[in-house]
């Protein structure tokens, strides 16, 4: 069943939080900056686009992006969620493809993810690559010993969205 897509609202701040908390994949100062971006976006704050997933009026996932500062039409995805216990079932699929449309209908060209190396990120890198991203570029030790900066790259030129999940 697909989920309705609309903004996240301030009424969805403590919802949101819950959930990037809930994946256990981020520590706790990047759960914080979450929360920030979305309270810098409902402040009025254009460098950061929000849109949830609804099942009803509960938010079960959340996809964030923005332009990139001193670019020509690159744009970054720096957050997608889903509620660790609907994944799998075709929601990242479908904020993805519904961030990707909004990114082409803006005239944004290269979408570029930031990710982890780390073997609890190997579904969250499977996810990029079945849908159209590439890797692109790698920064050992970034993050900490052992624990890379992958980066992800999608052209979106080619027209191609990330395709729903069945
Ligand atoms: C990555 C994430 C947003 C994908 O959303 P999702 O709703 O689970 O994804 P979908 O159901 O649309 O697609 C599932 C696909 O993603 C991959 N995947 C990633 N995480 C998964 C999970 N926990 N369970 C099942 N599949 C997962 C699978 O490879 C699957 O691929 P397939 O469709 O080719 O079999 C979600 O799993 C999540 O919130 N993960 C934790 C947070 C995270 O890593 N965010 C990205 C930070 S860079």
């Amino acid at each position: 069943m697909s989920c309705s897509l609309r903004p996240v609202g301030r009424a969805h701040r403590a919802r949101l939080e819950q959930l990037t908390r809930g994946t256990g994949l981020f520590r706790e100062e990047e759960v914080a900056t979450a929360v920030e971006l979305l309270d810098e976006s409902l402040a009025g704050d254009d460098d950061y686009q929000f849109v949830g997933a609804f099942e009803a009026d509960r938010l079960v996932g959340y996809a964030c992006w923005g332009a990139t500062p001193g670019t020509v039409a690159t744009s970054d995805l720096y957050w997608i969620v889903v509620d660790h216990a609907r994944q799998g079932g075709g929601i990242g699929s479908q904020l993805l493809t519904e961030v990707e449309r909004q990114l082409m209908a803006d005239g944004r060209r290269l979408v570029v993810v930031e990710t982890s190396s780390r073997a609890d990120y190997t579904p969250t890198r499977r996810f990029y690559e079945t849908r159209g991203y590439t890797r692109t570029a790698t920064i050992p030790g970034y993050y900490a010993p052992g624990d890379d900066l992958v980066i992800y790259t999608k052209d979106l030129s080619t027209g191609d969205l990330a395709r729903a999940a069945p």
